[in-house]
């Protein structure tokens, strides 16, 4: 794999590969990769003839109270894992190489990113579709491969990339778990042991939600009160417990196939999300 830092380098590569009529398949991160990252360059490799990903922990999405200082860094072991899955390319920026001194554009969408995380990021996902959009016009590439783990930042996405006429296609692959259900994240390495354990009733809670759809139940109300009744440790602190239109985040009454249920919460200094889609099959 090669592994590159700059702007002028990435460019270089790109236009040779295009020049042997290659596909070009791309996976944005922030690095720390898990399984959950991996799966994505797998699906990347599948979809494309050359696999680039990139690391590169964003300053913009964070916000000023958030965890960018302590963001797990590991680049290390992060290319070693890379290189064991045969990925082609990572490009691993600075952030002067992203965002010189000069650097002024925001990229903002009005509608998807109001509600969910957005109302308690505030400022997040302007920073993801700036970043996004920059690294979409420096790769250019055929796919790009985002996870299901960030409902909401893949609907953003797919909105931007629609809006603004770019010829990408997105990919959303699925959100991968740990062994015991816990929706693995680079933020758990935070986690206690006690933490752990208390977080895994998030996924509880919307597994045991689902599980009532496929019975039957199709109310909003009674839908989130039983998951709720699962979400029961006193040191997690909710923030959102949402029933959705996985499409487009609508606000849903009555669940279908279509619906698909969020949580995000705190458990000490940890901000965890998760989700579960309800269509079967
Ligand atoms: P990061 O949190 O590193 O995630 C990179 C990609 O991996 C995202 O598409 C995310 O949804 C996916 N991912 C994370 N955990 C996953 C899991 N358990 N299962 C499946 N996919 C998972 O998301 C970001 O970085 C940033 O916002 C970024 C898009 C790179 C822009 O800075």
């Amino acid at each position: 794999m090669q592994n590159i830092n700059t702007i002028a380098e990435l460019r270089e590569i790109i236009r040779e590969q295009r020049k042997r009529g290659k596909t070009i398949g791309f996976v944005p991160t922030m690095g720390a990769l898990h399984d959950g990252h991996l799966s994505l360059i797998e699906f990347a490799l599948q979809r494309s003839d050359y696999v680039v990903s990139s690391i590169f922990v964003n300053p913009k999405q964070f916000g000023p109270n958030e965890d960018l200082e302590s963001y797990p860094r590991q680049l290390k072991i992060d290319v070693e894992k890379l290189e064991s899955i045969n990925c082609d390319l990572l490009f691993a920026p600075s952030a002067s190489q992203m965002y010189p001194d000069t650097f002024e554009t925001q990229v903002r969408l009005m509608t998807t990113t109001q509600g969910l995380c957005g109302d308690y990021r505030p400022g997040h996902f302007d920073g993801v579709t700036t970043v996004v959009l920059k690294l979409l016009n420096l790769v250019t590439p055929d796919v790009v491969v985002f996870g299901k783990k960030d409902y909401q930042q893949l609907v953003v996405i797919r909105r931007m990339v629609e809006d603004l006429g770019l010829n990408i296609e997105v990919i959303g692959a699925p959100l991968i778990r740990d062994y015991d259900g816990l929706a693995l994240s680079s933020r758990n390495t935070y986690l206690s042991k006690d933490e752990r354990n208390q977080a895994l009733s998030l996924s509880r809670a919307l597994k045991t939600a689902k599980q009532a759809f496929l019975r039957g139940e199709t109310k909003r109300s009674e839908l989130i009160r039983i998951a709720l009744g699962v979400i029961s440790h006193s040191e997690l602190r909710l923030e959102y417990l949402e029933l959705r239109d996985s499409k487009n985040l609508a606000a849903v009454e009555e669940a279908n196939q279509d619906s698909l249920m969020l949580v995000a919460a705190h458990i000490g200094t940890t901000r965890l999300i998760d989700n579960i889609e309800f269509v079967t099959g």
